[in-house]
């Protein structure tokens, strides 16, 4: 395999051919032009992978030929040679975007390195691009036709180019993430870093340092000064995710960088000054961690200046469809299969699933039946029985029912009875007290009262 093509565009055929000769016996493959007609001719229809260009020929200029290059997407290495070379062309020639410049007459040393760097160059701006679309590859488009979407994504609109601070609530996998990347995307700031914090991952003890940084000694282990992610965010965008898990002590640091845009680094003497914008999530009701005295106030209104609600998707069903639809396709795109379109009745099994794990549920559902159903076998049994598989749990509910109804005595029955329909709705609420609290009709102190007596408690999800 040759270790790559190399065009060498050279009016004086005995260099052309020398370079020629010397590139081929460390294994490259070479083409060869004589004059600037015949060069544009090569550069533009011949796969090559580095040019060598002179730039003085008989019919053109070779700076000219760099030019019209660099208006063309190409993907391969220049290097200018010249054996009249003065600085200045040297200077122009990389403002056109040539890699390098040798001087006449062309040491063999230089020649051989040049390329070889040239080619590596090449190779590793290819990879770049790669990642680059492995990364868009990777990104979802932001699916939703709902009333209630279609309001959020002009809403993103509008407050993206602001710099106004975005509190976004939403159940679990309703998409959260995506709207804070959204707007950061859509601000003046895109081009700075977005930096995501997530704040119930962080063990308490470090979430300061994570954000705010440290130095050297600050404590056992600190072996060397860090930025914090504040830092890291400056002239961008910071994203506090699960922010009602911060404590009260890191709140008081947080409300102070709000206000004042400064802080210092743990264990720091001096005051850092940053420019970030600030956009939390939260699937919690803060008003009601408010309430209890868990989450600040101030900080809440701070925080809260421009409130983003997701609504779960079991509350926006026109976008069942449209969703599946779309990562039916992205999956069988990713794992290479083909896919026929749903019939109706089973797009009537994607609607009528609760989604509690919303839209991340959606996707690693669908992902999960392509990689596992055969294109030809895919229908609506098979569908079916996979939704009663991931229904499970709550049947086992339902003979706790029996057996609360069938058996001990009237008080015992009726408060059983109680805490499994409380917990249920809470269950279906997300653990949303003020929602379910509407939704049964009582006061919320007096739900929450229920809760205590019955002894109904969120239970700790990992
Ligand atoms: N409107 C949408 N259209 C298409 N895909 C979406 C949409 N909303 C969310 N997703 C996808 O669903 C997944 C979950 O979204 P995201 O991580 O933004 O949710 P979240 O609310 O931050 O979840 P969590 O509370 O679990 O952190 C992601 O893979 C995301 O790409
Ligand atoms: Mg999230």
């Amino acid at each position: 395999m040759s270790k790559g093509k190399i065009l060498i565009v050279d009016d004086e055929k005995n260099i052309t051919k020398s370079i020629s000769n010397i590139l081929k016996r460390e294994g490259y493959e070479t083409v060869l032009a004589y004059n600037y007609e015949e060069g544009k001719e090569a550069v533009f229809n011949k796969p090559i992978d580095l040019a060598l260009l002179d730039i003085l020929l008989p019919d053109g200029d070779g700076l000219e030929l760099l030019k019209e290059l660099a208006e063309k997407k190409r993907n391969f290495t220049v290097v200018m040679m010249s054996g009249h070379g003065t600085i200045e062309t040297a200077v122009e020639a990389t403002k056109l975007g040539a890699y390098d410049f040798l001087e006449k007459p062309i040491s063999l040393d230089k020649l051989l390195i040049t390329v070889e760097n040239g080619l590596r160059l090449k190779v590793l701006e290819n990879e770049n691009v790669k990642l680059r679309e492995e990364v868009e590859k990777n990104r979802d488009d932001f699916i939703g036709e709902s009333p209630a979407m279609k309001d959020l994504m002009r809403k993103i609109e509008t407050v993206a180019p602001t710099n106004g601070k975005v509190l976004i609530t939403g159940e679990n996998g309703t998409g959260k993430e995506m709207v804070a990347r959204a707007i950061h995307e859509k601000s003046k700031r895109a081009d700075a870093p977005f930096i995501k914090v997530n704040c119930a991952a962080i063990p308490n003890e470090l979430i300061e340092s994570e954000l705010f940084g440290h130095e050297k000694g600050a404590f056992t282990g600190a072996h060397q000064a860090k930025a914090g992610k504040f830092e890291l965010a400056n002239g961008g965008t910071i994203f506090l995710d699960e922010i009602a898990d911060m404590s009260l002590d890191t709140q008081a640091k947080v409300l102070r960088v709000l206000q004042e845009q400064e802080f210092e680094r743990v264990g720091g003497t001096y005051s850092i000054q940053v420019d970030v914008r600030v956009i939390t999530a939260t699937n919690t009701d803060l008003p009601s961690r408010v309430e209890d005295g868990k989450f600040r106030e101030d900080l809440f209104y701070r925080l809260n200046v421009i409130p983003f609600h997701i609504p779960p998707l079991r509350e926006r069903l026109e976008d069942i469809p449209p969703l599946v639809k779309y990562y039916f396709e992205k999956f069988a795109n990713e794992y290479d299969r083909a896919f026929k379109e749903l019939s109706e009745s089973a797009m009537e099994l994607f609607i009528a699933h609760p989604w509690p794990g919303n839209i991340r549920e959606l996707k690693n559902l669908i992902e999960r039946i392509i990689i596992m159903i055969p294109e030809d076998q895919l229908n609506f049994d098979m569908l079916e029985e996979l939704f009663v598989q991931s229904r499970m749990p709550s049947r086992r509910d339902d003979s706790g029912l029996d057996k609360i109804l069938l058996s001990g005595q009237y008080r015992d029955s009726v408060s059983n009875f109680e805490r499994l329909m409380i917990e249920r709705r809470l269950k279906s609420n997300s653990w949303n007290v003020t929602q379910t609290a509407k939704e049964l009709g009582l006061e919320r102190s007096h739900l929450y009262k229920k809760m205590k007596g019955l002894g109904i408690q969120k239970p700790d999800i990992g």
